[in-house]
């Protein structure tokens, strides 16, 4: 049985670590999108939405997460797959898409 004082202490202690990792995975996401997103996401070449403008991403998927991660992936009509960093790791391209969402549509809740 673990004594109720130490078990607590561990609690907070996880969720200090938590926010650690969610700060690093934000700061890790805007430099995967700085290197490999934002030559389109930031200029709106060949249409792309541009991810400072919210209009731009009007009427595209409010399935966020699950759809335009996979988009982000896979590739969607003219935006390539990984934005064509074919060595990007999966972690990067969907912490550049974390990044994106979360500027583009800052009150749109994630899940
Ligand atoms: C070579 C240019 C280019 C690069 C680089 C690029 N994109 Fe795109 N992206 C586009 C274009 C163009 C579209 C619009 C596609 C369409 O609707 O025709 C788009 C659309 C998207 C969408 C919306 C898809 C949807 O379902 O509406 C997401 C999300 C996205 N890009 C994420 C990313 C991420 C993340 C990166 C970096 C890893 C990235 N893009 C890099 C050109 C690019």
């Amino acid at each position: 049985m673990r004594h109720p004082v130490q078990s607590g202490a561990i609690a907070i202690l996880m969720t200090l670590g938590a926010s650690a990792l969610a700060a690093d995975r934000e700061e890790e996401g805007r430099q995967a999108y700085e290197a490999t997103c934002a030559r389109c996401h930031d200029t709106g070449i060949m249409d792309a939405p541009v991810t400072s403008n919210p209009d731009d991403w009007e009427g595209r998927s409010d399935l966020w997460e699950a759809v335009l991660f996979e988009h982000a992936q896979l590739g969607y009509i003219r935006m390539p797959a990984k934005g064509g960093a074919k060595d990007a790791s999966d972690y990067d391209v969907e912490a550049a898409a974390e990044y994106m969402i979360k500027t583009a549509k800052p009150d749109h809740p994630s899940d």
